[in-house]
């Protein structure tokens, strides 16, 4: 995790730092610094701990002048969040600073080599040793002294270094974690995430592992570690900046929520022709994936939860067995896969170690690769065989919804494209789009219907935020088939930006255990839209009542049914059929999330301990 960003160029680079981390700090928001060059040929640092702003005020009183700087946002792995463990690191004579990425597996055993050569230590991170051992091999020229350095490092990292002996460069190399170089005239950049650099260019390098740049203002140079020089050709991005803004909502959460309904659209738009499906960027051919046996999905929380939903819509669309297993399980099973597998790697960020590990794995045993993500040109989608982008545009919120929503329109038409290419039953296709088509509209429907109801939402939470003072409440999600991911979702959308204690399970799973939690404490969310399964739905309900449980149903407009059994607030959804009844579900169950971390004031876009991007194991 963490962001990392540099600029080079004739500007004044403290603002233009601030601002590129400012984009970056969905990545980490604990402690932050930077490091600024300047033309007398010396390195100036602030560091602090919490979040850019705090840095933005301290560089307000006591701004650092110069037009080459590094700065970095922190979420921590080897020392805690203070400022001392904050980038960027110096070298003893301050000559060198470093901002890191990543995690350096070797470090203890090179601090313990370098304390006895006579070094001292100012922090406990790994990152300091980069530091120390590119000072230790400088010579005179910077990317020489990086290249000897990273020799002897084990581990995973995106670095940024400078020498104050060297003006307007910086050196800069990527394994295993994220770096892209956005190109300006008279002015270079470099980031963790293209979304930093696009306000100043649309041009961008993404570096490959095992690849280093030397960046000035007018010039860059890319060369593998080994020196040999590499060529590539920028991409151009057309991701809209204003996207990345909140437009006028409180969080970006919120906006997030409610661009959902246009990027279904989009989706649509763009992949669906009449009754034809269609995958343009993807290099796999139809008659491959024809040929494929089984598929096997990984992913990590939120495109887990996707993934899980996708075996039921596969199973419904099409003939082909599907399994599903999160990545940092998948990466360490004896899994039997082969050539006959589809592995689908699904991340809204593209960027996930243990998802980028997880396909690693089925590509040594010859598994067929599917990156589904969203970041263009991130690491799964680079490594994977073939891509298929959700194009939900930049998620800055921590917590993911958008990206889910637009995960799972994506397997709805891979599903229906499998179908399409004789992998599935092909009359199912089109009365399938065509209510496809309409989801959209009936998303906006609960989205407005929340506007005119939102103080009645809030009401709700005062409520259960009122009992948590007497009474130790939390949630519990239950769902069935189809809906069962999302009652994780709703769940996991919860814990992750209000701290409520809640838990997800497949409602015909209550008598099993969970049923022992209920009394009048928690709050019981059931999703009970119309369904084969809403009987069962409705027995589960009836348990919960007669043990004084409060339950919150999600139900298909007109149900009378729940009515009838005292629920404390219904949510209604328009009718859908089951099978795309998910892409409803979930949107009540994102602003349940939402009110509650808002009723209890937390930090809703950028919660504690979490980050946007989980770029370590
Ligand atoms: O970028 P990815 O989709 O691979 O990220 C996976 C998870 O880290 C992510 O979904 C996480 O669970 C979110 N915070 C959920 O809101």
């Amino acid at each position: 995790m963490c962001g990392i960003f540099g600029y080079t160029g004739k500007k004044e680079a403290q603002g233009l730092v601030l601002e590129g981390l400012k984009h970056l700090e969905y990545r980490g928001y604990d402690s932050s610094g930077i490091a600024v060059l300047n033309g007398a040929r010396h390195i100036s640092v602030k560091k602090t701990d919490g979040k850019i702003r705090k840095l933005e005020e301290i560089l307000k009183v006591h701004p650092l002048k110069g037009t080459t700087a590094i700065g970095h946002t922190r979420w921590a792995t080897h020392g805690t969040p203070s400022p001392h463990n904050a980038h960027p690191h110096l070298d003893g004579e301050s000559e060198i600073a470093v901002v890191h990425n990543g995690i350096i597996e070797n470090y203890f055993d090179l601090k313990k080599t370098l304390e006895e050569e006579g070094i001292r230590f100012q922090s406990e991170t790994d990152t300091e040793v980069i530091v120390h051992l590119v000072a230790k091999h400088y010579k005179g020229i910077l990317e020489n002294a990086v290249r000897r350095a990273l020799k002897e490092l084990r581990g995973t990292f995106a670095i940024a270094v400078m020498t104050s002996h060297e003006s307007g460069k910086i050196v800069a190399a990527k394994l295993d974690s994220p770096l892209v170089l956005g190109l300006g005239k008279g002015e270079n950049f470099l980031a963790s995430d293209v979304s930093a650099v696009l306000t100043h260019t649309n041009r961008v390098i993404y570096l490959e592992n095992g690849e280093m740049v030397t960046l000035t203002g007018e010039e860059f140079k890319i060369t593998n570690f080994a020196g040999k020089a590499v060529s590539r050709k920028p991409v151009v991005i057309d991701w809209d900046v204003t996207r990345a803004q909140k437009g006028g909502f409180e969080h970006f959460m919120l906006k997030e929520i409610f661009e959902q309904p246009d990027i279904l659209a989009a989706i649509l738009k763009e992949r669906v022709t009449g009754t034809r499906i269609h995958f343009d960027e993807l290099k796999i051919p139809a008659a491959q994936l024809k040929r494929i046996k089984r598929i096997l999905i990984i992913a990590c929380g939120t495109a887990y939860h996707a993934g899980l939903t996708a075996k039921y819509i596969f199973e419904e669309f099409t003939d082909i067995p599907v399994s599903v297993d999160t990545s940092s399980e998948f990466r360490y099973r004896n899994a039997v896969i082969d050539k006959n597998t589809l592995l689908i790697a699904i991340s809204q960020s593209g960027e996930t170690a243990d998802t980028l590990a997880g396909l690693r794995e089925a590509k040594k045993k010859k598994a067929l690769t599917l990156t589904l993500c969203n970041v263009l040109g991130s690491s799964l989608s680079r490594e994977a065989k073939g891509v298929i982008y959700t194009h939900a545009g930049p998620e800055i919120a921590v917590a993911s919804t958008k990206a889910y929503t637009a995960q799972l329109a994506v397997l709805y038409l891979l599903a229906l494209y499998f179908a399409q290419i004789g992998a599935g039953s092909s009359k199912k296709i089109t009365p399938a789009l065509k209510e496809f088509m309409h989801i959209p509209v009936l998303m906006r429907k609960i989205l407005d219907s929340y506007k005119r109801n939102e103080s009645q939402w809030r009401d709700n939470a005062h409520d259960f935020s009122q009992r948590r003072k007497n009474a130790p409440n939390f949630f519990l999600y239950l769902g069935r088939h189809i809906n069962y991911p999302n009652a994780l979702e709703g769940a996991l959308k919860l814990k992750e930006i209000s701290y409520i204690p809640a838990e997800g399970y497949a409602a015909g799973e209550m008598k099993h255990g969970p049923i022992a939690l209920i009394d009048e404490n928690p709050w019981v969310i059931c999703l009970a839209p119309k369904s084969k399964t809403y009987d069962k739905m409705i027995s589960n309900i009836q348990e919960i009542r007669a043990r004084s449980g409060c339950v919150i149903p999600i139900v298909t407009e007109g149900d009378e049914e729940i009515k009838k059994l005292n629920p404390i607030y219904i949510i209604q959804i328009p009718e859908v059929s089951e099978i795309f009844s998910p892409l409803l579900t979930v949107i009540p169950l994102q602003l349940i999330a939402y009110t509650m971390a808002r009723e209890f004031g937390r930090d809703i876009d950028q919660p504690r301990n979490l980050a946007k991007s989980v770029t370590v194991e």
